[in-house]
């Protein structure tokens, strides 16, 4: 709310009482700080509710080193979207039969890459794909589990650039003119691939648990049409990840266990006996991991007030730590963590130090009165999507990341140097 002190309750519970100040001067600003703590307890409570065979962690949302050992620690799965994902967890030795592999248009080098390395399984986004691996897998003779990426055609309720389960998306088979079902056939009677189940993501920073209600049935019609028409049962159905977090004070809380429920409900209702034994439910989380456990850190470099107008407080960072402002139109909030528990009467705008107007890190923000240059700032809710989708832009070194655990700092992603940012050049004569 306006006003108000910073909702505590926003920050990361490790992130809270630590030194800020000696942390910046440490490892610099803009910094990513990662309570560990939390990191690993949320992937406690998604295991404990659906199992630990049954979540895979999405690397999309933020993935390094550290975070692929952590997610092999938890006992988690690893979904890996391209090439570069899979090369992560290759280099931690995550378990590879653990790692589902995804892309609506993997190159050939990717699925040779899956099928070779012995991933857990593959998710088919398209017959042609489905072409592709199955001349692969006959090719090296290994039989790949395949799942078959279905869009239900239903609607998240969210940004449309993250929308995915409407009959119009890129991803997947539609289930209607009995797509998906002809992509089941195409596994199911293939001699190289093993059918492995359904896959279904809707979208991403879902608020409302209903979209689950109308996806699941979709799906459950599905299996009742493969086992009476293909003649085999859906086992497993990956109902994708897609459980929002909450950046803003304004925003519901969304409980890990009221999603689950949600899911389990979805499918007792509609999963009838012709559709076979009940399969088991996978989900794929990103987001509602890692967002709530982070928060970026940087350094007030000007406040400029236009008389009539506004206040402008630009920190040193900006749409290259953090492109979700300016590209999902997405909401945070802003606070002074030596100031945690002020009011926040200021009503302003946090900018970067991009070259450009829209680099907007929270269009709305409300700071303590007297904000001024030199004060660290930082914006919660940051770990998902940050730091994965960080650019160069303005020739910006990505920050570091630093997991605390138990108040103490690791290092997991040194700040680029200039070196880095010039190891591309091609030196002509
Ligand atoms: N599984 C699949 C197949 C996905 O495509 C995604 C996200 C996930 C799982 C994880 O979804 P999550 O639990 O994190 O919502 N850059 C956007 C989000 C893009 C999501 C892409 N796919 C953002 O910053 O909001």
């Amino acid at each position: 709310m306006s006003g108000e002190p910073i909702d505590r309750s926003l920050v990361a519970p490790g992130l809270l009482t630590i030194d800020h100040e000696a942390l910046a001067r440490r490892f610099g600003t803009p910094l990513f700080l990662y309570d560990e703590d939390e990191l690993r307890e949320r992937c406690r409570r998604y295991v404990s509710e659906f199992g630990a065979d049954s979540v895979v962690y999405a690397g999309k949302a933020f993935l390094c080193d550290a975070m692929a050992r952590l997610v092999a620690e938890e006992g988690l799965h690893l979904d890996v979207a391209t090439g570069g994902e899979l090369q992560v967890a290759r280099a931690v030795g995550f378990p590879l039969d653990r790692v589902v592999l995804h892309g609506n248009n993997k190159s050939d080098q990717e699925l040779r890459d899956g099928v070779e390395f012995g991933v857990g399984r593959i998710v088919a986004d398209s017959f042609d794909e489905l072409d592709r691996l199955e001349e692969l897998a006959a090719a090296l003779d290994i039989h790949p589990k395949v799942l078959v990426r279905v869009t239900p055609g239903v609607e998240a309720h969210t940004h449309q650039y993250i929308e995915t389960g409407t009959e119009d998306s890129k991803f997947g088979f539609t289930v209607s003119e009995g797509v998906a079902l002809a992509a089941v056939r195409r596994v199911v009677t293939s001699s190289s691939l093993r059918f492995g189940g359904l896959h279904c993501h809707i979208g991403s920073q879902i608020q409302r648990l209903d979209p689950w209600d109308r996806a699941v049935p979709v799906l459950a019609a599905l299996a009742r049409e493969v086992v009476s028409q293909v003649g085999v049962p859906v086992t497993e159905v990956n109902l994708g990840g897609g459980l929002g977090a909450r950046y803003v004070s304004d925003d519901p809380p969304l409980r890990i266990s009221d999603y689950a429920s949600a899911l389990r409900d979805a499918l007792a209702r509609s999963w009838s006996p012709e559709a076979g034994d009940r399969p088991a439910v996978l989900v794929e989380p990103g987001r509602s991991i890692v967002a709530p456990c982070a928060i970026t850190l940087y350094r007030v470099g000007t406040v400029k007030e236009i008389p009539g107008v506004g206040t402008y407080v630009a920190v040193d960072g900006g749409m290259s730590d953090n492109p979700r402002p300016v590209l999902y139109g997405a909401g945070y909030e802003a606070y002074l963590p030596s100031r945690v528990d002020d009011d926040r009467p200021l009503r302003c705008r946090v900018v970067g130090k991009h070259c450009e107007q829209g680099d907007v890190i929270v269009a709305d923000a409300s700071l303590p009165a007297g904000v001024r240059r030199g004060d660290l700032l930082a914006t919660p809710t940051t770990g998902a999507y940050g730091y994965s989708m960080a650019s160069n832009y303005n020739r910006m070194p990505r920050p570091a990341v630093v997991f605390l655990r138990d108040g103490e700092p690791r290092l997991v992603l040194r700040r680029e140097t200039a070196e880095d940012l010039s190891r591309l050049d091609v030196v002509g004569d």
